[in-house]
């Protein structure tokens, strides 16, 4: 495969190449590419040293097969065109295409069989909240219907960038120094604190983030009844996203049951032995591939209800490595460019 990286600086960039790396995707050629702010820059992969082109409008596409692309959402809308005209598959990480009616939106253990009917040549990777929670919600779902979930999340600095991840470190040692934190990429200082705002608010007093996983859940699962209320959190934790999820289910679900289903679902890692003080944690998790399910009970507000707590690695399975792993779907069924 030619393979491009859109954005290669940049925290997402960076995990393409390790993702890229350790699951041995077969690259013929790869192409990194940035804003004039990195171009030129220099990263090695497989040994080999590669310099970063300037994103433009020419046909440095042609030959690619795969582009994966996380730049933002407004250059993933100014260069959809380019980058695909030549028949490469743009597997975006952005929100431009996410809820478009011909633009897939793939969570492989989910739903990877709508990578295929990609007209555009655009498949979305969803948001990184949203992919680990639908990884856990499926094989709930599969055994009973869920109606209703609730959840709260705590979402880590990175999910915001590789600056927001270097703000909270420089805060931590201002701090320490006894200097005034500085505060740029957040609405307020994060270390020592949480910010129950994640970005931008709607007219429904929700954050676009909170609507990411009400929305877009729906269109993963295939289950447009499927209601979703989350209250998303900013934490002072370098990486990896956690969630405290209510669901309630058409049938009563057992927490043996749904241990065993988890145990079984695809990506998916138990860790739940509360009396051994064995849960999934951000500190653990940061930097592996599956998503982390624990705590797992009843919910005793509601006879229908189970709660259960996870944790995933955002940049992993939130955004590259769920990126890697459509294309790999894709190839083991079958396509070419
Ligand atoms: N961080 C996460 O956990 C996460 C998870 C899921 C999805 N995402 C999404 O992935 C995308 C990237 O996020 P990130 O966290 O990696 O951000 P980031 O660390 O701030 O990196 C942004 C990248 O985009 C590049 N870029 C910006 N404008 C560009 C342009 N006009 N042309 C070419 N390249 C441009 C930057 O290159 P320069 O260095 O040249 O500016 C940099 O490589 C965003 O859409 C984000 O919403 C992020």
């Amino acid at each position: 495969m030619n393979v491009a990286i859109v954005g290669a600086s940049g925290a997402v960039g960076q995990e393409f190449l390790r993702v890229l790396d350790e699951q041995n995707f077969p690259i013929d050629e790869l192409t990194l590419f940035g804003s004039q702010r990195s171009a030129g820059r220099k990263y090695t992969f497989r040994g080999k040293e590669y310099t970063v082109k300037e994103l433009k409008h020419n046909d440095d596409f042609k030959g690619v097969d795969v582009a994966f692309v996380s730049a933002g959402g407004s250059t993933s809308v100014e260069f959809a065109e380019t980058i695909t005209r030549h028949g490469a598959l743009m597997i975006d990480n952005s929100s431009a295409f996410r809820m478009d009616k011909d633009v897939p939106l793939v969570v492989p253990e989910v739903n990877g069989e709508d990578a295929f009917n990609a007209p555009r040549g655009i498949i979305a990777n969803p948001n990184c909240t949203t992919i680990q929670m639908v990884v856990a919600l499926k094989p709930i779902n599969d055994i009973s219907k869920i109606k209703r979930v609730h959840v709260a999340t705590y979402q880590a600095a990175s999910g915001a960038g590789a600056t927001a991840m270097a703000e909270l470190e420089e805060q931590n040692a201002q701090l320490v120094r006894g200097e005034e934190p500085t505060v740029e990429k957040f609405a307020y200082q994060l270390a020592y604190n949480l910010i129950p705002h994640v970005d931008v608010f709607t007219d429904n007093g929700y954050t676009k983030e909170e609507m990411k996983m009400f929305n877009e859940t729906k269109k993963i699962m295939h289950e447009p009844d499927i209601q979703v209320s989350a209250m998303c959190v900013r934490v002072p934790v370098l990486r990896a996203h956690s969630e405290a999820v209510w669901i309630e289910t058409e049938k009563p679900v057992s927490v043996e049951e749904a241990r065993k289903v988890f145990e079984a679902g695809e990506g998916l890692v138990v860790v739940d032995a509360p009396s051994e003080k064995k849960y999934p944690m951000p500190l653990f998790v940061a930097g592996k591939d599956p998503v982390y399910v624990g705590r797992i009970r009843k919910d005793i507000a509601n006879e229908n209800g189970l709660s259960f707590w996870i944790v995933g690695d955002q940049i992993k399975k939130g955004a590259a490595l769920n990126a890697v792993q459509i294309a790999q779907y894709m190839i083991a069924h079958g396509w070419k460019k």
